[in-house]
């Protein structure tokens, strides 16, 4: 079930925001500490506005909260929704415990929810279990533990609690909880806080309603669900969940995508708990492509020659390392020429340029590699078995295709380019930078007429492979451009 929290200062744009909650919660929670001078009138005219089950809360200071007054006037404010037949009541397990048995006691038809938060880690699988049993003991209806992640193996910890415990809510707080707060709903969490807005979040990482019910499908998760996602750094920022869950909800697919921020130091302990819960395969990013090759039992042949990673698939518990981005490239390419006995001049001699030349390679095209380090061109222009020449003399070949592979002309760095125009005349150009979706190199390229290609396509046929080697079905490739061209439009 998905909660909203309600976070306004004022009754009369609480009352507002309740009803564009009701739109998409299943439950709201209503959080009193926000309402300037909340009262017990005040409380009474809240509840009475909607039609949905409610949560009251009013968190003290103690428990980040914005109460400020007694502790006593807070416990007789809940009591109060007691009285006024709040579905139901939260009160922290750090309030005084004779409070606790007390609202219990008298709880009437509401039910009571114990909630324990850890605002600065997520404690030990053992410490949370044994923080479950004291809350238990005072026989709440529902007990809520609530944890900061501070790496992405902390939401591992929430899992397994929820796996060995009924009637819970949990998932972590912060950015790398994130995964958290989608995917607890399969192992069992009873409901998810989720915002009305990015503004209105009650608790660090809260995902708004309409990323989380458009974007994720949250409202198709179940224990069943299979689990991908984007392992990397800065994995939040990858557009792929667009692509990936769009196509899975359209092909009655039951799978997830979700962003797994991995730090570098993260990464060993990550791949044990990707086994130990069977997640079914995942995307690799920066800076991961190659050092998460030693944690898989296989790797496909043209990844490992590129000695690159970017897509992992778990059959059976057995992990296979795939390179999708040449596939990619080359689709991108063929999609407006052939490659065979083309002569490419392919710019730049990084991760980037080693898989399209890979690829190139294979469809037996005439490579030469320009690039600023001479030394990094020499070095896979000898593993690849061709020409290599400085950025500079580049001017002297004649190519059929150029493709840039550097990262010149990338946002917030539009004006800049890396090859001058005049050489631009007549030629098939790729620019591999994808942000803006026209870079200043393709501009000059189709003012000189040169057939074109952006860097979004090499994206796009990348993610199909991904999508073929994850779940067997061709994705449609038109929802999943447009997925990626209305996320490449907002920047
Ligand atoms: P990626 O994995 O995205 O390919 P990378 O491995 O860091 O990234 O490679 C970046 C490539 O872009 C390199 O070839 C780099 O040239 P150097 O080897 O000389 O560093 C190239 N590059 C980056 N900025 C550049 C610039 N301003 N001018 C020319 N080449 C540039």
């Amino acid at each position: 079930m998905i909660c909203i929290p309600i976070t306004s200062s004022s009754v009369e744009k609480a009352i507002q925001d309740i009803k564009e909650s009701e739109k998409s919660a299943d439950l709201i929670e209503l959080r009193i500490d926000y309402i300037r001078d909340i009262c017990d009138k005040k409380l009474g005219q809240l509840l009475k506005k909607t039609t949905k089950k409610v949560i009251v809360a009013c968190r003290p200071g103690f428990c980040q909260g914005n109460f400020k007054k007694s502790e006593s006037e807070r416990i007789s404010l809940l009591k109060r929704a007691v009285d006024l037949k709040a579905s139901y009541i939260d009160i922290e397990f750090k309030t005084d415990k004779q409070e606790i048995l007390e609202l219990i006691e008298n709880k009437k038809n509401s039910k009571i929810i114990i909630s324990y938060h850890d605002f600065k880690r997520t404690p030990e699988i053992d410490v949370l279990e044994k923080k479950v049993k004291d809350v238990k003991r005072l026989n709440p209806n529902l007990i809520k533990i609530v944890t900061y992640a501070n790496s992405i193996n902390d939401n591992f910890k929430i899992f397994d609690l929820l796996r060995k415990n009924n009637d819970l809510i949990s998932f972590c707080m912060g950015l790398y909880g994130h995964m958290s707060r989608v995917l607890s709903k399969k192992y069992g969490s009873v409901l998810t806080y989720s915002s009305l807005s990015m503004d209105k979040e009650s608790a660090p990482g809260q995902i708004p309603v309409p990323e989380l019910t458009k974007v994720y499908n949250y409202n198709l998760i179940n224990p069943d669900t299979d689990v991908l996602g984007v392992i990397g750094s800065h994995a939040e920022n990858s557009l792929s969940k667009y692509l990936h869950n769009a196509n899975f909800k359209k092909q009655n697919l039951n799978f997830i995508y979700v962003p797994f921020k991995v730090s570098e130091n993260d990464l060993c302990e990550f791949m044990a708990n990707f086994r130990r819960f069977g997640l079914s395969g995942a995307a690799v990013t920066i800076p991961h492509k190659i050092n998460v090759m030693q944690f898989l039992d296989k790797t496909e042949k043209t990844a490992k020659e590129i000695a690159a990673v970017n897509t992992i698939v778990n059959k059976n518990n057995r992990l296979k390392g795939y390179n999708t981005d040449y596939i990619g490239a080359v689709t991108a390419l063929e999609n407006k020429t052939t490659l065979s006995n083309k002569k490419v001049l392919v710019i730049g001699a990084g991760g980037a340029a080693r898989a399209i030349c890979f690829g190139l390679k294979r469809k037996k095209a005439a490579i030469v590699i320009a690039n600023r380090t001479i030394g990094k061109a020499e070095k896979l222009a000898e593993e690849i078995d061709c020409r290599s020449c400085f950025l500079e003399e580049m001017y002297k070949e004649d190519p059929d295709i150029i493709i840039n592979t550097t990262s010149v002309g990338m946002y917030p760095d539009e004006d800049k380019t890396v090859v001058k125009k005049e050489f631009l005349k007549e030629r098939v150009v790729f620019d591999i930078v994808y942000r803006p979706m026209v870079t200043r190199l393709l501009k000059e390229a189709k003012e000189m007429g040169s057939e074109i290609i952006k860097g979004y396509e090499m994206l796009l046929y990348q993610g199909i492979e991904q999508y073929r080697l994850w779940t067997g079905k061709d994705p449609d490739e038109e929802l999943m451009r447009k997925k990626l061209k209305e996320q490449l439009g907002k920047k």
